[in-house]
């Protein structure tokens, strides 16, 4: 199951990738609803459809030469369904799925001893791999190449390395942030994918089965609305679903309509091309204090207030792809776009 991390985050953050809690109850209650939703096939989950289409060959190969997937790294922006991706793999190689993440191993014995425990052809997924100490980090380069693990015995001078066999699996990785990862242990995954920003198509098609599943009568239109102001991103997407449900109880409705669904985005400050007020804050900062740019990633984020790695995983990979900030070697700059957009959205805060 994935673990939730618990945050109680000032409004600005409120409807980015994180639960916001007033009560353990919520929680539980937001934690389950995601899991009905969670495709466990290919067929089920719409978008990525390059990636998708690759992952489904290797899969089906390697189930016709009935040896493992080779090691598969997925990375992309947070939200954009790379752990359901893991899942869905194990599911559709029938193979038992193992999952850990970066920052929970802080020692090599505690990887040594997972790795000893997975059953013939099984799926180990590590999120975050990226944040794996380097002394753990080097137990996978041997796991991963030839299934074996080196492990200390004894203490002392007496102590003696041992080589342990362990069982042939597939091991699925997945970071926000592949410039992180170190060169041996990237040059171990055989297959490497990028995940994208969704278009509003696939998204609309997540959104309907999320309200199917929740039994919401979402109409194409409503869909389509929310699928275009979810930042690419079907987490968003799913969220702001809820948000426009919690609108619809309110308020008596039972049709999840446009209407109702531009009612709730802006209440949420949620704009046109589907950016927060966190978003506007960055571009605004980089267009009043900075005269749209270029400014570095360390001032821009001391100036915000927020740690670089957020804005660089969290924020910014939208920004660029909507074309509103450019990169460059001198630092974050507001494109035209970004400017026209903000005129438009002047009376947002
Ligand atoms: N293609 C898809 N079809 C349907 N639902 C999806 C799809 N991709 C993601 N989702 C849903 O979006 C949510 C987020 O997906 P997921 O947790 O897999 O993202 P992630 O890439 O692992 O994010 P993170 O980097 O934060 O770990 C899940 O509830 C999942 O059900
Ligand atoms: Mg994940």
């Amino acid at each position: 199951m994935d673990k939730i991390e618990i945050k109680i985050q000032d409004h600005q953050h409120t409807f980015r990738d994180d639960f916001v809690l007033t009560d353990t109850k919520a929680f539980v209650h937001e934690e389950s609803s995601e899991q009905q939703i969670r495709p466990n096939r290919f067929i089920d989950y719409p978008g990525q459809d390059a990636v998708k289409n690759n992952l489904q060959v290797y899969v089906a190969a390697a189930r016709m030469r009935n040896r493992t997937l080779d090691h598969t790294i997925l990375h992309g922006p947070p939200g954009l369904g790379k752990t359901t991706l893991a899942k869905i793999i194990a599911y559709e190689l029938e193979a038992p799925f193992y999952q850990t993440s970066g920052p929970s191993i802080d020692k090599p014995g505690d990887l040594a001893g997972i790795l000893a425990g997975i059953e013939p052809g099984g799926v180990l997924f590590i999120d975050e791999i990226h944040r794996l100490p380097i002394t753990v980090e080097e137990i996978l380069y041997s796991a991963m190449e030839d299934f074996s693990v080196d492990i200390l015995v004894g203490q002392g001078p007496s102590a003696r390395t041992v080589r342990m066999p362990i069982n042939p699996f597939t091991l699925i990785g997945a970071t926000t942030r592949m410039s992180s990862l170190s060169a041996p242990l990237l040059s171990r995954f055989g297959i490497q994918e990028h995940l994208e920003f969704y278009d509003a198509e696939s998204l609309a098609i997540i959104l309907k089965r999320s309200a199917s599943v929740w039994d919401l009568e979402l109409t194409p239109h409503g869909a389509m609305e929310l699928a275009k102001r979810s930042r690419g991103t079907p987490r968003i997407a799913n969220r702001l679903l809820r948000r426009v449900r919690d609108f619809a109880d309110f308020g008596g409705v039972e049709i999840l309509d446009e209407e109702l669904v531009d009612l709730t985005l802006n209440r949420l400050h949620i704009d046109i091309s589907g950016l927060d007020k966190m978003d506007r804050r960055i571009m605004r900062i980089i267009q009043d204090r900075y005269q749209g740019g270029p400014v570095g990633i360390e001032a821009l984020a001391a100036t915000i207030g927020e740690e670089r790695a957020t804005i660089e995983d969290v924020y910014e990979p939208f920004l660029l792809h909507q074309g509103f900030v450019r990169r460059g070697s001198r630092g974050r700059e507001l494109t035209t776009q970004g400017i026209e957009h903000l005129n438009a959205v002047i009376n947002l805060p």
